[in-house]
């Protein structure tokens, strides 16, 4: 199984919009897919309730909830036997408990980014902060940095790509800025579920996080750390 969340405590970056579809892409690949929603605004569990019956299934988890009287922690944020992909969407601003919760048995963390000057100074102290949260460290879980909502040949984005190559830490894409990816959520559906022409260039944007993704799924697997 492998699990990746989505993390960035900067709000409104993409979160929600990579974690829907890459589990999108993962359930229409064949994959036994789950979906962990640990925000309170419950977006990435709404775009699951607009999924139309017949796409194939993503079981979601409502992680932000409070557990139940007779229910513990681990109990309520299990996935079904034999997944093999799971998504986790954290909130804006995660710290503390909350945040060890949404790192808990995590592979792989993309932290997307937007191309502004005041997201890119909080994505540096929030990389600095992240990997000074033990957990990140010890188990070698591996870190990539995804660009959101691009403009290409703006000077932002290319003070962008400038900040992430001064970081020891791979920039595996960039996805550009397109009401494509409005559209797919509204019908709760990825982008690798549309076939139009027009989402050729947004499929070809994934494939370098796909394929990063999968030399993760390869590597041999880590201790849990419940
Ligand atoms: N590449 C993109 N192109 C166009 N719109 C986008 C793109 N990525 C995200 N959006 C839009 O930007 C808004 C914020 O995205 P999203 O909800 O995924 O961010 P978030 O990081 O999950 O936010 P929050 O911190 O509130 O959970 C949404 O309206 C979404 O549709
Ligand atoms: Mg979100």
């Amino acid at each position: 199984m492998q699990r990746v969340l989505v993390l960035n405590s900067k709000g409104g970056c993409g979160k929600t919009t990579i974690a829907t579809n890459l589990a999108a892409c993962y359930a229409v690949e064949g994959y036994s897919t789950a979906l962990l929603d640990f925000d309170p605004q419950a977006s990435a569990g709404k775009w699951l309730s607009l999924r139309p019956g017949q796409r194939p299934p993503i079981h979601g988890v409502a992680a932000h909830r409070r557990p139940g009287i007779h229910e513990t922690r681990a109990f309520q944020l299990r996935v079904p036997p034999g997944t093999q992909r799971v998504v986790v969407d954290a909130p804006a601003g995660v710290t503390g408990q909350a945040l060890r919760d949404c790192l808990r048995d995590v592979d792989t963390i993309i932290i997307p980014v937007l191309p502004s000057p005041i997201d890119i100074h909080a994505v540096s102290r929030f990389i600095a902060d992240l990997l000074l949260e033990g957990r990140v460290r010890q188990r070698g879980i591996r870190l990539g940095v995804v660009a959101n909502r691009v403009k290409e040949h703006t000077r932002v984005f290319q003070a962008l790509e400038r900040f992430l190559a001064t970081l020891n830490m791979p920039f595996v894409t960039h996805l550009r800025d397109t009401q494509n990816y409005v559209h797919a959520a509204e019908r709760g559906l990825g982008i690798h579920e549309l076939w139009d022409s027009r989402v050729a260039r947004d499929k070809a944007q994934w494939a370098p996080l796909l394929d990063w993704l999968e030399q993760g799924a390869q590597a041999p697997a880590r201790a849990s750390t419940a």
